[in-house]
């Protein structure tokens, strides 16, 4: 069921050479993604600790990578837009024995009612959905008055230069990887309709936020 204002399309052939990029990135993901990974774990963890439930939306899932954190008095519901990535999720959570619910979907135009969720958590998806303020706003949608959005995003630095510089490198990074360098994805929650409640510039100049949001 969707009610209020009148949403824009999906853009199909975006969304589609998005899911492709990331079908070919999902066998090598988390070997490329590696490396970060040290570096996110303490942000997740604190993104994670944050969650309230009983019902918590993540979408974006990925292969995974969040699992070791998802608390255990929640239910989670996850979806990711590419098969290769949510096979690889499905396999994490049969390793960690967990038993999520776990579909293919597209944050865009998400196949929930509205208010069916506590709590929606991202965490770096927004730089590569291709319309991210669709996608925000179908999180504000699904979460219930009173519940939270939970967003942890690398986005167009807050410093000058470093924003000079990754508009210039964004091109080549979208064709190699899928996700854009200079996403305004603070702008893009408050025009989605979001209440940022609380922004924590984690890294680089802001380039890495954790965001707190309502509906
Ligand atoms: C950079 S990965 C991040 C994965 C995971 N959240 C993490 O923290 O490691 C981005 C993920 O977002 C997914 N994605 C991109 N666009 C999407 C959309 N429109 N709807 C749902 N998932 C999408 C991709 O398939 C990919 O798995």
């Amino acid at each position: 069921m969707r009610v209020g204002r009148e949403t824009p399309p999906v853009d199909v052939r975006a969304t589609e050479r998005t899911r492709r990029r990331y079908e070919r990135l999902s066998a090598y993901y988390d070997r490329f993604e590696g490396m970060s990974e040290k570096r996110y774990r303490p942000w997740r963890l604190k993104l994670w600790r944050q969650v309230f439930g009983p019902r918590v939306l993540e979408v974006g899932v990925g292969t995974g990578k969040n699992m070791p954190y998802w608390p255990d008095r929640v239910g989670v519901t996850a979806i990711d837009l590419t098969p290769g990535m949510l096979a690889l999720a499905r396999r994490r959570a049969g390793q960690l024995r967990l038993n999520p619910d776990l579909r293919l979907g597209d944050v865009q135009a998400l196949d929930f009612p509205d208010a069916s969720f506590d709590t929606a958590v991202a965490t770096f998806v927004f730089c590569s959905v291709p319309d991210p303020v669709l996608g925000l706003r179908e999180l504000a949608r699904v979460v219930r008055p009173g519940g939270q959005i939970l967003l942890l995003e690398h986005m167009r630095p807050d410093h000058p230069l470093l924003a000079r510089i990754t508009d210039v490198l964004n091109p080549i990074v979208v064709q190699l990887v899928g996700a854009n360098l200079n996403r305004r994805t603070l702008d893009n929650a408050r025009l989605a309709g979001l209440h940022v409640r609380q922004v924590e510039g984690l890294a680089m100049a802001g380039m890495f936020k954790f965001i707190t949001a309502h509906n």
